[in-house]
């Protein structure tokens, strides 16, 4: 397989490498230290390759890591993943009005992502913030009490 990487994410990687002595049995921690050096927290094609040359391992061994651990990606990932809780609590609190309001206003569907690599919409089980229901969650950060279009209009020019 031919592929393209650049001389400077290959230096980089590795250093990564050298740090966890180029050692295979260390793929998920080797792997989620290169997904923080590439924009949109992926790993692409051609970075799978060249490990799989660099450690001596199967690529599909790469592959299966990348798909058993959820905070691995083979696709790019947006900037400001937006988890919408779509557990009870938030439900019931009309978290029905997230879901079209950020439908509308990013012109994506759920698990799609703009066309600026900005935003993506997931669907995700309660992550605690029942008290400040209906509630989404971005980068780890959660944002409550998103009961109107106007809170969630608000929500999103505080992010861009
Ligand atoms: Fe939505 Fe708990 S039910 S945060």
């Amino acid at each position: 397989k031919n592929y393209v990487l650049t001389k400077e994410l290959a230096t980089k990687i590795d250093l990564i490498l050298a740090a966890h002595e180029n050692d295979g049995s260390q793929l998920v921690g080797i792997l989620l230290d290169i997904q923080e050096l590439i924009p949109n927290h992926y790993i692409p094609e051609e970075v799978a390759y060249y490990l799989a040359e660099k450690l001596d391992v199967k690529i599909t061994n790469i592959y299966d890591c990348i798909t058993f651990y959820s905070s691995l990606s083979t696709t790019p990932r947006a900037k400001y993943p937006i988890q919408i809780c779509n557990s009870i609590v938030c439900k019931v609190n009309q978290n029905d009005t997230i879901f079209t309001t950020l439908k509308d206003l990013l012109g994506i569907n759920l698990n799609e992502i703009t066309y600026d690599g900005r935003f993506t919409l997931e669907s995700v089980a309660c992550f605690g913030a029942c008290d400040m229901a209906p509630a989404v969650r971005i980068n780890g950060k959660v944002y409550g009490y998103l009961t109107s279009r106007a809170k969630i209009e608000n929500l999103l020019s505080e992010l861009i």
